[in-house]
């Protein structure tokens, strides 16, 4: 009997854990992403998510780059491209070969947070 309950206890934690986790993650990719974006990106794309420099997108329009899919999105990241007639391309991995996976994936979780989301809510100027 006691050992049932201590079994069904750790049950009962490991669930709780497993709800809580995937949150703390999240919450941890996103900061990861936040520096990875204002070390990496940010000199093109600004730290506004508006581009900063010619041919950057703005990643705050509301049908802007960032309606495209993560896995297009993430693979245009990690491999550069460039749009048929863009005055400049998107380097691979923002010109950083050290960036993981793990990193991209991040800074993607960051920018639909910061520009993605949020900015919709923004009222027009
Ligand atoms: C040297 C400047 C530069 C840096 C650094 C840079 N980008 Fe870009 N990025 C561009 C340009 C220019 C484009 C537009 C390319 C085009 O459309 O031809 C672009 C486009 C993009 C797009 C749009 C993809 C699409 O589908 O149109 C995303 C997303 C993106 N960049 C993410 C990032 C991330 C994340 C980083 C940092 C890891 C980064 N960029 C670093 C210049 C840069």
């Amino acid at each position: 009997m006691k050992i049932k309950l201590f079994t069904l206890t750790v049950l009962a934690l490991v669930i709780v854990m497993g709800m809580i986790m995937p949150q703390a993650a999240r919450a941890n990719d996103a900061k990861n992403g936040a520096a990875i974006y204002a070390q990496n990106c940010a000199a093109c794309h600004g730290a506004d998510g508006k581009g900063s420099i010619p041919g950057a997108p703005d990643f705050t329009a509301k049908d802007g780059v960032l309606k495209s899919p993560d896995n297009v999105l993430i693979e245009r990241i990690t491999n550069g491209f460039q749009t048929n007639g863009s005055p400049m391309a998107m380097p691979p991995k923002g010109g950083n070969a050290s960036l993981t996976a793990q990193d991209i994936s991040d800074v993607l979780v960051y920018m639909r947070q910061q520009f993605g989301v949020f900015v919709e809510r923004r009222p027009s100027r």
